[in-house]
């Protein structure tokens, strides 16, 4: 079993980054093979809006998004980590979710995955961000685990929080915990509904 954790900070080893290994510590504990994978010095452009990947499979930007792929193919559970930046997750998240629409093809492939969900804030703003995380993993077919909602300003202060700590910990072992239970949703609806949007504009 993967569990994958995406730290989409830009800010090496901060707060995001260490709470998410923190969440993989939990999960590697449980029995999990895990990855950090962060966003920090990596290039992720953003999607051109150029639609070929609903017939290809593949986004033809050539940039550091083209590991991920294969990462978010092979992991069983993801675990989607980003600091608020203005009451919203950062660019890089956002970059990097709507970079998955080439992951829309044949079927979704990030179904039946196992998703959780770590913001990091200095003080306020982050429930949004958890709201659109959400609901990006609900439309992806995926299982939903717990979020972690924390809170810390300077580099590295989220070590401090012990509550913090421990519920990205929790995350982690909760995260191995549903995967075994090996969700599935119904092969009917592989497509997803939003398909029916491409279907609509002939894309
Ligand atoms: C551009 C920018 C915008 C930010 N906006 C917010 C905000 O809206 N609300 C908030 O509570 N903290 C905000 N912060 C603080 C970060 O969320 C906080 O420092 C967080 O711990 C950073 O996580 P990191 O160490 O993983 O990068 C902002 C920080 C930056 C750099």
């Amino acid at each position: 079993m993967k569990i994958l954790g995406l730290s989409c900070s830009p800010r090496k080893s901060g707060n995001t980054e260490i709470l998410v290994g923190e969440a993989l510590n939990g999960a590697q504990k449980e029995g999990a093979e895990v990855e950090l994978f962060s966003l920090s010095g990596k290039e992720i452009k953003p999607c051109d809006g150029c639609y070929t990947c609903l017939k290809t499979g593949k986004c033809h930007i050539n940039d550091d998004m083209q590991a991920v792929y294969q990462k978010l193919i092979e992991a069983d559970g993801i675990i989607f980590g980003t600091p608020i930046y203005f009451y919203s997750m950062t660019s890089q998240a956002k970059a990097l979710i709507d970079r998955t629409l080439a992951l829309r093809l044949p079927g979704i492939r990030l179904a039946n995955k196992v998703g959780g969900v770590i913001a990091v804030a200095g003080a306020l703003g982050i429930i949004d961000a958890i709201k659109d995380l959400y609901f990006y993993i609900a439309i992806n077919h995926m299982v939903p685990a717990d979020y972690v909602a924390a809170y810390a300003s300077k580099k590295g202060a989220i070590r401090k929080n012990e509550r913090d700590m421990k519920a990205a910990w929790e995350l982690g072992r909760e995260m191995v915990q549903l995967v075994s239970k090996g969700f599935e949703f119904p092969s009917e609806f592989e497509r997803g509904l939003t398909a029916y949007v491409a279907d609509k504009y002939k894309l």
